[in-house]
C-alpha cells in the first residue's frame, strides 16, 4: 500500500502532513482534460481513489478472487477474510460493532433496507415521517413510497435563509405522532452540518426512530456513530476514497434483529426448506446474493488510508481550502452562493448572474474544471429556493489551493465570454 503523507492516527489535526505528497497518490489527479490540467471539484459526487484502493481490487482480482462463506478452499477463506476485514475496518472507523454493520451497495440501498424492513411494517395510516428540506432524494422518495402504502404522512422542516435547518421548527414538529425522522448528516447542496447528535438525542427522548444520511459527513470529517445516538446510519463507499457499489448501513442491534430480511437468496440463510426457511443472523440476513468484494477490498484499503491520514487532518485540510475559495468567489461579481451556514462544510453551490448553471460546467469544463450542475438530486432544496439549477464545486483533502485559483480564473473567464 502506498503511504498517505502523514503519521497514522486518527489523532488530532498535523499540521505537518505533507498535502502535496498526499495528492501524488492519487493517479487520476495527474491527468489532463482538454489540454489543460484536471481541476476536480466533484468530490461530492463520488471521490477520487488512492493508488491503494485501485491496488486493492486490482490485487484482489488477482490474487484472491473467489466467492464468499461458499467455498471451503484456500481462495474462498481468502476472499470471506478481505469482505470481513472491510467490515471490521469500517465499524472500527465509526466506532461501531461489526456485527450491527450490514454491507451494502451505498446510501440508496441502505436507506431503502430501513424503509422496507423497518418503517412498512411498523407505520400506519395516521403516523408520521419527519424529514428536512435539504434531503437528497435517497432520503425522500423512499419514505414517499412508505407513507403511500401505509397511509403515513410525511412532515418537511424547513430551512432558514443561510441554509441552516430551522430546530425550533423540528422541536415543533416531533409531536406524538411521529415515527421516524430522516436526516442528512451534511447537506450535499449547502455543506451545511447538521447537529445531528443534539437532534437524535431530542428524538429519542420522544420516542422517534432516527436515520441519519452520513453520505456526505464520513469523507470529511471525524465521525462517531455511537456518540450520535441514532437508531440507523447510512453511508457509501465511493464518496469516501473507495469504489463504487459499496456502503453499508449501521443499526443498533435491537432493530436488526426485530427487522425482516428486505431481499431474499443465498448467504443470507441458515436453512432452506420447502416448508419453510431459517433467516441467518444479522448482519448477513440482509446481505443476500453475491457482494461486491472486490469492492469491499478496495473500500477497507480506503478505510485504511484516511486512518493513516486522520480524520481531523482531513477536515482541517478541508476547511483551510474552503476558506479560500469562499475568499476567492466573494470577488466574483454578481456571485450569488447558496448556503452559508456556520461550520459548513467544503460544498459551495453558487450561481453568478446573467449565466445559467448548465452552461457555466460546460464551459468550464473545456477549461479542464470538473464541478457539477442542476439540481442536485435535492429538487424540493431548489424550489425552496426558487431557482431551477445551481452550480457546485466540492472539495477534497486532495485539492489545492492552486486549483482554487485556477477554478476562480476560469470561472472569471467563461463568464466574460457568456456576456
Ligand atoms: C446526501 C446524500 N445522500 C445520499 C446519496 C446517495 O448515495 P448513493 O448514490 O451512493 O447511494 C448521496 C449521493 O450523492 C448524497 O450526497
Amino acid at each position: 500500500m502506498s503511504q498517505p503523507g502523514a503519521a497514522p492516527g486518527q489523532g488530532r489535526a498535523d499540521a505537518a502532513v505533507d498535502w502535496a505528497r498526499v495528492r501524488s497518490d492519487f493517479p487520476l489527479l495527474r491527468r489532463e482534460v482538454n489540454g489543460k490540467p484536471l481541476v476536480y471539484f466533484d468530490s461530492a459526487n463520488t471521490g477520487q481513489k488512492p493508488a491503494a484502493v485501485i491496488e486493492a481490487v486490482d490485487g484482489f482480482y488477482r490474487r484472491h478472487n473467489a466467492n464468499v462463506s461458499r467455498a471451503v478452499h484456500t481462495l474462498g477463506g481468502e476472499a470471506t477474510e478481505l469482505y470481513e476485514d472491510a467490515r471490521r475496518k469500517l465499524a472500527r472507523f465509526i466506532n461501531v460493532r461489526p456485527d450491527e454493520l450490514v454491507l451494502c451497495s451505498g446510501t440508496t440501498f441502505a436507506i431503502n433496507l430501513v424503509a422496507y424492513s423497518w418503517a412498512l411494517p411498523r407505520l400506519k395510516a395516521g403516523d408520521a415521517i419527519l424529514l428536512t428540506r435539504m434531503e437528497h432524494h435517497a432520503n425522500i422518495v423512499p419514505w414517499q413510497l412508505v407513507a403511500q402504502r401505509t397511509g403515513a404522512r410525511i412532515e418537511v422542516v424547513e430551512l432558514l435563509p443561510d441554509g441552516s435547518l430551522d430546530l425550533d421548527m423540528l422541536r415543533v414538529k416531533m409531536t406524538a405522532g411521529v415515527k421516524l425522522l430522516a436526516i442528512a448528516h451534511v447537506s450535499n447542496v449547502l455543506g451545511t452540518v447538521n447537529p445531528v447528535r443534539e437532534i437524535c438525542h431530542e428524538a429519542r427522548k420522544r420516542g422517534i426512530v432516527t436515520v441519519v444520511d452520513g453520505s456526505q459527513a464520513l469523507p470529511h470529517r471525524p465521525v462517531d456513530v455511537a456518540a450520535i445516538g441514532c437508531d440507523f446510519y447510512a453511508f457509501t463507499g465511493h464518496k469516501m476514497c473507495g469504489p463504487t457499489g459499496t456502503g453499508a448501513l449501521w443499526a443498533r442491534r435491537e432493530h436488526l434483529e426485530a427487522m425482516p430480511p428486505f431481499i431474499g437468496g443465498g448467504e443470507m440463510i441458515r436453512e432452506v426448506r420447502f416448508d419453510g426457511t431459517v433467516f441467518n443472523d444479522a448482519p448477513r440476513k440482509f446481505e443476500a446474493g453475491t457482494p461486491n468484494i472486490a469492492g469491499f477490498a478496495g473500500l477497507g484499503a480506503a478505510v485504511d488510508y484516511l486512518e493513516a491520514l486522520g480524520m481531523d487532518n482531513v477536515e482541517t485540510r478541508e476547511q483551510e481550502l474552503l476558506a479560500h475559495l469562499d475568499e476567492e468567489l466573494a470577488k466574483v461579481e454578481g456571485l450569488r452562493v447558496y448556503g452559508t451556514a456556520p461550520g459548513k462544510a467544503a460544498v459551495v453551490s453558487f450561481l453568478v448572474e446573467g449565466a445559467h448553471a448548465h452552461d457555466l460546467a460546460t464551459l468550464l469544463d473545456i477549461e479542464g474544471v470538473a464541478i457539477r450542475s442542476g439540481q442536485h438530486c435535492a429538487h424540493p432544496l431548489l424550489q425552496w429556493f426558487g431557482i431551477g439549477a445551481t452550480c457546485r464545486a466540492s472539495l477534497a483533502f486532495y485539492n489545492t489551493h492552486e486549483e482554487i485559483e485556477a477554478f476562480v480564473a476560469a470561472l472569471r473567464k467563461v463568464r466574460g465570454l457568456l456576456g
